[in-house]
């Protein structure tokens, strides 16, 4: 079958890089980029920096015209309110956010994020005009436990609970044991799980949208595995934790189209 989702290297800063280094960081991707002529049409680069840099990036995106794409990396599940410390999707969208992470692993855990808490995320990503990048993955016990499958597919079946089949949505696949370990999934591993992601979706929003979602893989990406995980027919692009601090390594990633044959 002949694909027509646009590829996306999604690059997860965590909780690094304040909004100063946020700015040098973008401008340098940006000349980058541009300097190998990337086509952002072709593959889509989008960074997901820490709430406190938004705004500065969002400047910076807007003043230069630069192509890269914004992202948050939660989002509160209320519009407004009494909810301390919280930000809200609506805030975000006018900061000109386009994606959101939601259920990303280290919320999982460390902030017992639950399926019911996830769900309603992606219902206020959807409700604000956000697209949320829904992160699932299983652990090294659930591994063993339940095999390659089936607990990021039920988070992904418990995710979409409160948005319409129409919404749009990414999907990113992230084993937990492969994040931060430096021991990346196999591509076949990989082509695996998201195969299954997409047969699942095919089930829950129907033919069509399934086609048209991208599905990224997660855990320990860098530019020499990069081109491997792309090949893989259900794989559409990469969220990048570590690798994705390093702009030269992060801009290598994104052009992984001219390293696809090595
Ligand atoms: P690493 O690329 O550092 O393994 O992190 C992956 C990740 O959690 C991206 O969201």
């Amino acid at each position: 079958m002949v694909t027509t989702r646009t590829p996306l290297i999604a690059g997860n800063w965590k909780m690094n890089l304040d909004h100063l280094q946020a700015i040098a960081f973008v401008q340098k991707l940006a000349w980058s980029l541009k300097d190998a002529k990337h086509d952002h049409s072709s593959v889509e680069a989008a960074v997901f920096p820490p709430f406190t840099d938004l705004r500065s990036v969002q400047t910076l995106l807007d003043a230069d015209g630069l192509s890269l794409v914004l992202g948050a990396q939660d989002l509160s599940a209320h519009d407004s309110g009494a909810y301390t410390g919280e930000v809200s999707g609506a805030s975000l969208a006018k900061l000109d956010v386009h994606y959101v992470l939601v259920g990303h692993s280290e919320r999982r855990t460390l902030h017992a994020e639950d399926d019911t808490v996830v769900a309603t995320k992606v219902a206020a990503a959807h409700r604000n005009g956000l697209v949320p990048v829904i992160c699932v993955g299983e652990t090294a016990d659930d591994l063993e436990t339940h095999g390659p499958s089936a607990v990021p597919v039920a988070q992904l079946r418990a995710s979409l609970a409160g948005v319409p089949a129409t919404a749009e949505i990414v999907v990113a696949y992230e084993p937990v044991w492969a994040i931060g370990s430096g021991k990346a999934a196999t591509a076949d591993q990989a082509e695996q799980v998201c195969a299954a992601l997409r047969q699942a979706l095919v089930e829950l929003v129907g033919a069509d949208r399934a086609a048209a979602t991208r599905i990224l893989y997660g855990g320990s990406v860098k530019s020499t595995n990069i081109a491997s995980f792309l090949r893989e027919p259900n794989v559409d692009g990469a969220l990048v934790g570590g690798a994705s601090l390093d702009v030269d390594e992060f801009a290598r990633i994104v052009r992984f189209e001219s390293h696809v044959g090595v």
